[in-house]
């Protein structure tokens, strides 16, 4: 990991949860850390970063550019190269399955540290599979599903916990209850989450093992 620029690129910086974490760098005002953002469109992104930075009064960060889609062997040496240039990527640009394949393969093969947002299981089995050997070889760690539907669950435990405790017991054993009505539901709430997060749930149905030969009409991709 010698002669890298950066200490990590930030992925899907022009998207909800990408300017989240271009806002949260920006705000940590870190010197020793060196980042940048990287995107697609640069006049978008270079609007979204002026954007997030004058808002919290501070300098826009490095844009690099590259298509997560590499369509040609040579997209796939720029985005190789922008890679290789980090020593940790950190990615926000899903759907998954859609983005996401290229890139963490890539980083596997370069040794980057990746991690990204997904709540696509079926992304990162595939992914698991396809460049867990790649990435020991590589020494670069992976990590999926960083605070997917997570936050909910362990403020709960926390909580309950913390009650159980106030009451002199302790808390043995947690189960979660998911159902089909649990999922349904998510779609009466309007606008409770951003397109790409409900194909991520598609995604997410649609690839499950035991109801793909149910909903087999449904595209696998898009
Ligand atoms: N972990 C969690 O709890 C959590 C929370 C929210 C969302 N998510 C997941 O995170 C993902 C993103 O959600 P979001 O709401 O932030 O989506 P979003 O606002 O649509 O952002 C998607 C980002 O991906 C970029 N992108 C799309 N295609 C690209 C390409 N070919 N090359 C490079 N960049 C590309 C977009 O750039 P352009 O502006 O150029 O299109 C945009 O920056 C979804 O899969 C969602 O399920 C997870």
């Amino acid at each position: 990991m010698t002669d890298k620029i950066y200490d990590v690129i930030i992925f899907g910086v022009t998207g909800f949860t990408g300017k989240l974490a271009v806002e949260y760098l920006l705000k940590k005002d870190d010197s020793s850390l060196k980042w940048a953002a990287c995107a697609r469109s640069e006049s978008r992104a270079m609007a979204t970063l002026k954007e997030i930075a004058d808002s919290v009064d501070k300098p826009a960060p490095t844009l690099v550019i590259a298509d997560l889609i590499c369509q040609t062997a040579e997209d796939e040496t720029k985005l190789r190269n922008i890679v290789a240039s980090t020593k940790v990527v950190i990615t926000a640009a899903g759907p998954f399955e859609k983005y996401g394949i290229t890139l963490h393969k890539l980083c596997a093969e370069e040794g980057v540290h990746y991690a990204d947002i997904t709540g696509e299981t079926s992304f990162f089995r595939h992914v698991i599979d396809q460049h867990d050997d790649k990435a020991r070889t590589s020494k670069a760690t992976l990590v999926s599903h960083c605070g997917n539907d997570c936050i909910p669950q362990d403020l709960t435990v926390f909580e309950m916990d913390k009650y159980a405790k106030s009451k002199g017991c302790k808390v043995r054993s947690i189960a979660i209850r998911r159902s089909l009505l649990t999922f349904l539901s998510l779609f009466r709430v309007k606008f409770i989450f951003t397109v790409p997060t409900y194909f991520a749930i598609f995604f997410g149905f649609t690839s499950s093992r035991k109801l793909r030969p149910w909903i087999c009409f449904l595209p696998r991709q898009l």
